[in-house]
């Protein structure tokens, strides 16, 4: 009988890194996670581990700290390293760019350092649609060249791309998958895991969630008049489990050499005003919402061009724009306060 593969991911404790650990659990996959838990939850593991009825193996620690690393190395047998972890919030990183390239990209320098120690060469990345860059015609797809970055976090991301691409020419032998993420969403089915974010959250849709239990008293809409039919922005939400399952996906894909770079999206966009109104067509509670001034930064709107995904790895988001809404619903309603309502 073959052993199970054991993968080790990063930032396993976060968002879209439980959600994963569970799809890696319930693949057949052994999981060391790494996280120091600066916005992670050891609690998530915990319930992820619940869901699939087998025990993940956690590790408290920083991705910069060689000698966690060393010695996860040198304790499992790793396959591959999904590599989730990672400072994430755009604004913050205009006000602290040091910390920003200090943990993301020097985070991930004292990782592939580690991987090379151990003679572990397959990664797959948590990249952003951020890097195809301000001017990129949509919808975006993967032949474009990444683009202008705007700020500090997209900047990181499309860094950390070059680096990987440099490391597959530098040796023959390692596999790394890039995967460029759309705008995911939404909960596992079962409304146990979810999106925690710490303090005001930054994105939309748990903006949207956190007014339905009412801790806050209305959305801001960031601009009304983007040249889009409704005139608010519009992006390519996808489910956060469907993303997970993606990650699966391109485990199997790493026995393919060299650096390969994947969007992961509907190739649908949906409007701000249309996800509002989503919400509160599948849930049944009312968004109270007043349209302000657009936020410095964002574009009108970008999608995914999803059909690469789809011919190499076999993946397509399979989940609909309602079941997103019913699932974060389920996840924000059993659990206002995050993690720490029970
Ligand atoms: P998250 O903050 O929920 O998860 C990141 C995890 O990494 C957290 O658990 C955090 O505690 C951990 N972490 C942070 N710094 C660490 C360090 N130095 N050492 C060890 N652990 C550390 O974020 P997420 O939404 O799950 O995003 C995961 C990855 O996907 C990030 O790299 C993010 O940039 C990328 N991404 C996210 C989105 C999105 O919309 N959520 C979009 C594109 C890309
Ligand atoms: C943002 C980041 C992107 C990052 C992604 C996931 C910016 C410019 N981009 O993408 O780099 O990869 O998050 O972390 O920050 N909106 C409101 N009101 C709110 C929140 C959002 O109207 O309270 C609007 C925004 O203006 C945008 C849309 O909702 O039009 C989606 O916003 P968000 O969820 O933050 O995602 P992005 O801006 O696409």
């Amino acid at each position: 009988m073959s052993e199970a593969k054991t993968i080790l991911v990063t930032g396993g404790a976060g968002y879209i890194g439980s959600h994963t650990v569970l799809c890696c659990l319930q693949a057949g996959y052994e999981v060391v996670v790494l996280d120091n838990l600066s916005n992670g939850h050891r609690e998530a593991v915990e319930r992820v581990e619940a869901i699939a009825g087998r025990a993940a193996t956690f590790v408290q620690g920083d991705i910069q700290d060689e000698s966690i690393l060393d010695r996860i190395f040198s304790s499992h047998v790793i396959e591959a390293v999904i590599h989730f972890a990672g400072l994430k919030a755009v604004g913050e990183s205009v006000q602290k760019p040091v910390e920003y390239y200090t943990v993301n990209v020097g985070g991930t320098l004292s990782l592939l350092a580690a991987m090379e120690r151990a003679e572990v060469c397959n990664i797959v990345f948590s990249s952003s649609a951020t890097v195809y860059g301000i001017e990129a015609p949509t919808p975006y797809q993967e032949s474009l060249p990444r683009g202008t970055t705007s700020n500090p976090y997209g900047a990181s991301k499309a860094m950390i791309e070059r680096i990987l691409e440099d490391l597959c020419v530098s040796n023959a032998g390692w596999s790394v998958v890039n995967l460029r993420y759309f705008n995911p969403i939404g909960a596992h089915e079962s409304g146990r895991i979810g999106e925690d974010p710490q303090g005001i959250p930054n994105n939309l849709m748990p903006f949207i969630a956190q007014v339905a239990v009412g801790r806050r008293p209305q959305l801001s809409i960031f601009g009304g008049d983007y040249s889009t039919a409704d005139g608010t922005c519009r992006r390519d939400y996808l489910h956060v489990m469907d993303l997970a399952e993606g990650h699966v996906q391109a485990l199997g894909y790493l026995g393919n050499k060299g650096c390969h770079a994947f969007n992961l999206g509907t190739g649908t966009p949906v409007s701000v005003l249309e996800m509002v109104h989503a919400f509160e067509r599948v849930t049944g509670v009312a968004i109270p919402y007043q349209i302000v001034e657009r936020r410095a930064g964002d574009l009108p709107e970008f999608w995914a061009d999803a059909q690469l995904a789809e011919t190499a790895l076999g993946w397509s988001a399979k989940r609909d724009l309602d079941a997103m809404m019913e699932d974060t619903w389920r996840w924000q309603s059993a659990n206002p306060k995050g993690f720490t309502s029970q």
